[in-house]
């Protein structure tokens, strides 16, 4: 079902935000009702059994929230740099298109030895929910599942994650494109 949803709602937006760039926008996914619960539901089933659901600045925010609620746990947000006041814990991280900054809260929250399952929209090279996690397994996190939405072909995104982040971690994509 989430898989069909994408199918219908996604839009492919060539050369952005850089030439050469394949643009994959899930946004009307979620705008459709029957879309963001289908994506909800099947992600809340791979994500069952974590203590905390970490969302990634940006799109991930509009889904962690909803899985979070719906496994009956608490939500953490993955900031892009510069968003958060001090103090804060933060990873440089090189993007498909340049670089970027994520950060965490540094305390407030109790990460250690919690299970926290990272939640994106999108999993292109891997360098943003590799970078989420780390700063999770910083923070003495246990960082298990990744999930996102969709998983872009030709590109080793997986490969890094379970490379980056530990061949244990289970990386959950509801559908490929
Ligand atoms: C996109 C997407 C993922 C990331 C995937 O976000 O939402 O977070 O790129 O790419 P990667 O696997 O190569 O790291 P983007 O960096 O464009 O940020 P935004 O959500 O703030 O637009």
């Amino acid at each position: 079902r989430a898989a069909a949803a994408v199918e219908r709602h996604a839009r492919l937006i060539p050369d952005f935000p850089s030439p050469g760039i394949a643009f994959k926008d899930l946004t009307p996914v979620l705008a459709d009702a029957d879309g963001l619960d289908a994506v909800i539901d099947a992600l809340a089933h791979v994500c069952d059994g974590a203590d905390l659901v970490a969302g990634v600045d940006a799109r991930g925010f509009l889904i962690a929230g909803a899985v979070a609620r719906q496994l009956g746990v608490g939500v953490v947000a993955v900031r892009k740099g510069g968003k958060l006041p001090p103090p804060v814990v933060g990873v440089d991280y090189a993007l498909e298109y340049g670089t970027a900054r994520l950060e965490i809260p540094a305390d407030g929250i109790d990460l250690a030895g919690r299970r926290v399952v990272v939640i994106d929209d999108v999993l292109a090279t891997g360098g943003t929910v590799v970078a989420a996690a780390r700063l999770l397994v910083q923070a003495e996190a246990i960082v298990d599942t990744v999930a996102v939405i969709m998983e872009l072909d030709g590109l080793p995104g997986r490969e890094r994650v379970i490379a980056d982040v530990g061949p244990g971690v289970r990386v959950h994509t509801l559908c490929r494109g």
